[in-house]
């Protein structure tokens, strides 16, 4: 089917200033496109964490994902705003809801979307998400997420500082707090018995962009024990931000 860019951020008004981002993110960001090829076998309930004002919901529609799509995010204002285009726009199947990662994770089996989240939560945060994500994997489900990794080099510091600029403009109401470290990652799949490929995003663009796309192998091992014995995110330092304001 065919990606409509414009018409997908019609949706948004009246609100004009969710309208100008979605135009811009289109044209700028290859994200959702991306996403919804790598999702379009796959027919398990998908949950967007960190959904934002909903933009994946539109594109995964447009290119024939139909199973049932649920987002979450903290921001009240963007839950409001992407179901009121989610609804002008006639998505079925189709839910947005407010809650806080850090805090709680819903009820979900199924495929789990982590767009440019993972970064903005604490560390400890972010092994509950990990874990909690994971644990909805079953057959035929996706662990899809998008995260810069924390690797030397100024592709990380330009990311970060783009990251930090969205919270002074109030797009974000957080700072970027710590970005994953692959070797982490692996070792926290390989754990949850889940083969996990990395696709290098940044292309032209000067972001640390990785796409993960992750999935349960068959004979998963029982490792709920193995948790137990997993170094936590928590005891890394948040080298990737610091000195900057959160
Ligand atoms: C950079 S945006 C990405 C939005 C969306 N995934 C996308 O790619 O278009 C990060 C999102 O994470 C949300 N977020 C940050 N901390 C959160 C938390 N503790 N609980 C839920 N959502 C959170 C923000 O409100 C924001 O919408």
């Amino acid at each position: 089917m065919e990606f409509q860019p414009v018409q997908i951020a019609r949706h948004y008004l009246p609100h004009r200033t969710h309208y100008y981002y979605a135009r811009s993110k289109f044209a700028t960001d290859p994200l959702y496109r991306v996403v919804a090829e790598a999702l379009t076998d796959t027919h398990r309930p998908l949950l967007d964490v960190g959904c934002g004002i909903g933009l994946l919901a539109h594109v995964l529609r447009g290119n024939g994902f139909s199973a049932a799509y649920s987002g979450v995010d903290i921001d009240s204002g963007k839950i409001r705003s992407a179901t009121a285009a989610a609804s002008r726009a006639g998505l079925k199947s189709t839910q947005f809801s407010e809650v806080d990662l850090s805090r709680e994770f819903p009820q979900h089996r199924g495929s789990v979307a982590l767009l440019d989240i993972v970064q903005f939560l604490e560390p400890s945060a972010q092994d509950a998400l990990l874990e909690s994500a994971l644990a909805c994997l079953d057959p035929g489900a996706v662990l899809i997420m998008r995260s810069g990794l924390a690797r030397p080099g100024w592709r990380l510091r330009f990311t970060r500082f783009v990251d930090w600029l969205a919270r002074m403009a109030r797009w974000m109401n957080v700072g970027p707090k710590a970005y994953p470290v692959r070797e982490e990652l692996e070792q926290r799949f390989a754990r949850h018995g889940v083969q996990a490929r990395f696709e290098s995003l940044s292309g032209r663009l000067p972001f640390e962009n990785w796409l993960i796309i992750a999935r349960r192998s068959e004979q998963a091992p029982n490792d709920r024990q193995d948790h137990a014995a997993a170094p936590p995110a928590s005891n890394r330092p948040t080298i990737a931000v610091q000195g900057l304001p959160t």
